[in-house]
């Protein structure tokens, strides 16, 4: 194989071929990173979830069909009743606030692929789309 770059992912060292490919790796490192210092307490390395507690991000319907109000969530912070896989929840999540567009694309991207699923990487474009349309609770 040609490699152009050597990154570092997972822990692992990875060969990349493509700048789209490496923007990728890049994004799924640094949205790990992300994801174990603001979410996994909660959401649990694996996107679990706990219980009946914290909803899993792990195959989320509701992160799927709420792609843009989850973002909002995540820098927001929500609360009142929601269903997740067929499970309901009800207990307020805090937001990180001080998450920035490029960061919440990383964790987007980390939880959209990481645990089984692959998906596109999740760009700053549609990030910062996404918070233009956010109203805070
Ligand atoms: C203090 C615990 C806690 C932390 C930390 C936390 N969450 Fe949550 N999260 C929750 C709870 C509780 C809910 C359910 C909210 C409700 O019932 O309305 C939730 C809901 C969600 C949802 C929508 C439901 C689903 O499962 O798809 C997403 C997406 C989400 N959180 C992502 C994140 C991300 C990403 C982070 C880190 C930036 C994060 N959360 C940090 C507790 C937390």
């Amino acid at each position: 194989m040609n490699c152009l770059q050597w990154v570092v992912a997972s822990g692992l060292l990875m060969c990349c071929c493509t700048s789209k490919d490496m923007k990728f790796q890049q994004y799924f490192a640094q949205g790990q990173n992300l994801y174990e210092t603001h979410c996994s307490n909660c959401h649990q390395k694996n996107g679990q979830g706990l219980g009946r507690l914290y909803p899993p991000l792990a195959g989320s319907d509701y992160l799927k069909n709420n792609f843009e109000a989850s973002i909002c969530l995540m820098k927001y912070g929500t609360s009142g009743e929601i269903s997740v896989k067929g499970i309901q929840f009800n207990k307020p999540m805090p937001g990180v606030p001080s998450l920035t567009e490029l960061e919440l694309a990383e964790i987007l991207t980390y939880i959209t692929n990481a645990w089984g699923e692959e998906h596109e990487m999740i760009t700053l474009e549609q990030t910062s789309q996404a918070l233009k349309n956010c109203t805070p609770p």
